[in-house]
């Protein structure tokens, strides 16, 4: 069940990438057609709903958190096209859809993939989607373009493709999660911080102890999800991590342990959260959703 809040947010974030998936040419539509694809399926948008949701907390408003929320999201959709591909997890199904080097073809999906990625970097930069100034710009691109590259998600995901069959222990699986899904929930919250043009660096550093603990609850609790819930609800096959070996919390901890762990995590971010007022409501709930969420 989602909140109000979190539907106007996903409206708000699909109307603002809805406008970057206009071919230029006619010879681009099929390309055009599968990033749009990739993007405008369905997704829970949760990175998107952090950056307007942290934008929020610092008295901002969120349209000025358009180009952050598109920019995650595009990173994050990316990371998803390419995730599936045969020569990585070679799942079929994606928010219950053909994945999109099935709907397309692989070639046409790792190319999906990379126009994402630059159409990320272009919408920060977007003065449509937001009103920062350019030194506020500079600094989201320079934390985006750390949390998604080899420092961030890509080295996540890179240790992730190399455990398959492994037994890390908790640290190495935390430090895989932290990279592979934490680093880019962390941007999110950071970048929408930014784009308010009021944060503080007291405030940052509050926003950032959040952002690591719910980033790593997000991958703690997709773990949890592909153990026990099931394929018409999640929209990607349920059991997949325990089909191909790979290293996750429950095969780690158990289910159990797994679960509590989440909720001390989701614990640990609300407690970040103390210094900020009502206007970090939004925060709040997301932190108790990220947890929560059956799919
Ligand atoms: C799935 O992300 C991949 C991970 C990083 C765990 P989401 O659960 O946010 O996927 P969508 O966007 O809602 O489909
Ligand atoms: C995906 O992690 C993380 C990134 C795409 C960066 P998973 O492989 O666990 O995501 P799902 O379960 O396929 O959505
Ligand atoms: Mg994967
Ligand atoms: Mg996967
Ligand atoms: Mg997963």
């Amino acid at each position: 069940m989602i909140t109000a809040y979190q539907a106007t947010s996903q409206a708000r974030v699909d109307a603002a990438m809805h406008t970057l998936f206009t071919a230029p040419s006619p010879e681009l539509a099929r390309l055009y057609d599968a990033m749009r694809y990739s993007v405008m399926n369905g997704g829970k948008r949760v990175r998107p709903l952090l950056a307007y949701a942290a934008c929020e907390a610092l008295g901002g408003q969120p349209e000025q958190a358009n180009g952050a929320a598109c920019a995650v999201e595009l990173i994050h959709a990316y990371s998803l096209v390419h995730d599936d591909l045969p020569a990585m997890d070679d799942d079929d199904l994606r928010r219950g859809q053909p994945t999109t080097h099935k709907a397309f073809d692989e070639a046409c999906a790792i190319l999906a993939g990379d126009g994402l990625q630059s159409l990320a970097f272009g919408a920060l930069l977007d003065p449509g989607l937001s009103d920062a100034s350019a030194e506020i710009r500079l600094r989201m691109v320079t934390t985006l373009a750390q949390a998604a590259g080899p420092a961030g998600m890509v080295g996540g995901q890179a240790i992730d493709l190399g455990s398959v069959g492994l037994k890390l222990d908790q640290q190495a699986l935390e430090y895989m999660h932290r990279h592979k899904t934490g680093a880019l929930i962390e941007a999110s919250v950071i970048l929408g911080a930014l784009a308010s043009g009021r944060a503080e660096q007291d405030e940052l550093k509050a926003l950032q102890t959040y952002a690591k603990a719910i980033g790593l609850a997000f991958q703690v609790q997709d773990d949890i999800l592909d153990v026990e819930s099931d394929t018409a609800t999640l929209g990607k096959r349920q059991g997949a991590d325990i089909a191909r070996d790979k290293p996750t919390y429950p095969a780690l901890l158990g289910l159990a342990a797994a679960k509590e762990y989440a909720l001390e995590l989701r614990d640990q971010a609300l407690h970040a959260l103390r210094p900020f007022d009502a206007a970090a409501e939004p925060l709040r709930e997301l932190a108790r959703y990220i947890v929560e969420r059956r799919n």
